[in-house]
């Protein structure tokens, strides 16, 4: 496996690669099953697969949670090569971001707007200015994301279209605990007590699904569900619950089958996302990992 540490070494090997398909797994590192999962996603999509590690400072709108953003370089340098990852881009942050730097990509309207938008101001510009970054450096011809960051896929997704850019998208799956709780580099922060409150973000979100399969849908009452199950612990506060149609994210007063809960929480100060689609499957626990 190569490590690649400048934009022109990460250009050299593109460049030596070029009868191959490359397949782009963007991560910001610390990774865990969940990434592996989409390591294995691209491998059948492709044969050479890079992944990039950049905490991309820009899509912090806290500049506390960057600070705290878990750092585990070395041991992911080691889980790429025995995931049989070809090459690892890990670009310093003053190459991507050099001084004067004043380039930005928007995707603007509800998709950036609603959910983790609203609640986090300018941190899909962060990420939309990053990954066409890191498109444009790598050139690959597919990109594998997380459906767990599901607002996220759907903005690359239209950036990808409005600027007609050569790479094809995948989308990877969701990897959770036993309990339900999605996979997330944010998990390590969780103590043993936090750890147990947070499995309350996907009972909520199944309680309420299933008060929708049995006729509730009413958005309010379903949300007040989520709101509920989360609320009762001490030390966990709801950033937002909503109901959104998944095709435009409108707002959905009353739910349809495929619409989008979401939710996010603060489990005692750690910020933790997680969704279903209603009408669909319960969160039971994936057996990938
Ligand atoms: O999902 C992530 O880890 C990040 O948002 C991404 C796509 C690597 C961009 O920094």
């Amino acid at each position: 496996m190569e490590t690649l540490r400048s934009i022109a070494e990460c250009r050299q090997w593109r460049l030596d690669n070029n009868q191959a398909t490359v397949v782009l797994v963007p991560t910001m590192g610390a990774l865990h099953a969940g990434h592996l999962a989409l390591i294995r996603k691209a491998q059948e999509e492709g044969d050479a697969v890079m992944v990039s590690i950049f905490v991309n400072p820009i899509q912090f709108d806290d500049p506390s949670d960057f600070d705290d953003y878990p750092l585990t370089l070395d041991e992911d340098l080691i889980t790429c090569a025995q995931a049989g990852v070809a090459a690892v881009f890990v670009p310093q942050r003053e190459e991507i971001y050099p001084n004067g730097y004043c380039t930005f990509t928007e995707v603007v309207g509800p998709l950036t707007d609603k959910l983790c938008g609203g609640a986090r101001p300018g941190h899909f510009r962060g990420v939309a200015t990053v990954v066409l970054k890191l498109l444009n450096i790598i050139q690959p011809q597919v990109a594998v994301f997380g459906e767990k960051d599901l607002q996220q896929v759907l903005i690359i997704q239209r950036m990808v279209a409005d600027l007609h850019l050569p790479v094809r998208l995948s989308v990877g799956p969701t990897v959770r605990e036993a309990d339900g709780l999605p996979l997330s580099s944010r998990n390590a922060r969780l103590s043993q007590e936090s750890r147990a409150k947070a499995a309350a973000l996907p009972r909520g979100l199944d309680k309420a699904n299933a008060a929708f399969r049995d006729g509730q849908s009413l958005s309010m009452s379903l949300v007040e569900l989520v709101y509920e199950e989360l609320l009762v612990h001490p030390g966990v506060e709801v950033d937002y619950a909503d109901v959104v149609r998944l095709a435009d994210f409108s707002e959905a007063s009353t739910a349809q089958a495929g619409d989008l809960l979401a939710v996010a929480a603060f489990v005692d100060g750690v910020r933790l996302i997680d969704h279903i689609l209603l009408g669909g499957p319960g969160l039971s626990p994936s057996k990938e990992g």
